[in-house]
């Protein structure tokens, strides 16, 4: 079956206005394939202005906004933090929730993960919930209890027919911002076990559910990655801060 592509830009703690105007402008003349969407993920103090030169720019209905994380909470005395209300005032569309940084720096638990999900499903938003195992899980063998560690929770909290409007990235811990990149064909068979492991509690959900795979995804490996039957597209770190290697990420998707 088609599923819906994805290329996602995490741009984490780095950008600036200025590589705003610079992705944006850039994006205007990317050649996507059909079924492929864009996501571009700024800092939250960014957002707005993303949204607006998306806006002026004429950007096709293809490029969307997300966020790097998002409160569970709905308002109130929550210093610091960012609503879901907000996050749609400014028109973000996806939030990345559970990325292995916030779980490993800021203590989030898969409980807390996946309230977040509900919580991003209840606003309208679309989650990009990340999942993955550290160098010691992999080397030890235990890659899959982990990854099902980090999605039971979410299938718990929210049921598995709601999956209908999420997006799973695998990123492996050991692949983020090292060079490292899983090979085609160990990320292809990690995303068949989640594929299998959301099959298990419903099988026509899980055809449908985007699995993205994050990582050190560059212009040099996304072409062999994205072909991989379960791999839905990518969710990208440093190689989207680039706008040219960034353009190329999504032409290959
Ligand atoms: O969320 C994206 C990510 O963690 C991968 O980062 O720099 O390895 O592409 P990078």
């Amino acid at each position: 079956m088609t599923r819906q592509a994805i290329v996602a830009a995490n741009w984490k703690m780095n950008g600036s206005l200025a590589l705003i105007d610079e992705m944006v402008s850039g994006l205007k003349d990317v050649k996507l394939n059909q079924n492929v969407d864009v996501v571009v993920c700024p800092s939250a103090p960014y957002l707005a202005a993303f949204a607006l030169a998306t806006k002026n720019e004429g950007l096709s209905e293809n490029f969307h906004l997300g966020a790097q994380n998002v409160s569970e909470h709905e308002k109130g005395a929550y210093t610091g933090e960012v609503s879901t209300t907000m996050l749609r005032e400014v028109s973000t569309e996806y939030v990345i929730l559970g990325h292995s940084e916030r779980r490993s720096l800021y203590k989030e638990t898969s409980t807390l993960v996946a309230h977040k999900v509900k919580a991003v499903l209840a606003a309208g938003l679309k989650p990009i919930l990340c999942i993955g195992e550290s160098e010691s899980e992999r080397t030890t063998g235990q890659t899959e209890v982990v990854l099902a560690a980090q999605l039971q929770p979410v299938i718990d909290e929210i049921g598995i027919e709601k999956f209908n409007e999420v997006v799973v990235a695998y990123e492996p811990v050991w692949a983020i911002g090292t060079g490292k990149t899983a090979s085609p064909a160990m990320a292809q068979e990690t995303h068949e076990f989640i594929r299998q492991f959301l099959a298990n509690a419903d099988v026509e959900v899980a055809k449908r559910v985007p699995l993205l795979y994050g990582g050190s995804v560059n212009a040099a490996n996304c072409e062999e990655l994205f072909a991989q039957a379960d791999i839905d597209g990518g969710l990208i770190g440093g190689a989207s801060l680039k706008v040219d290697e960034f353009k190329v990420i999504c032409s290959a998707a």
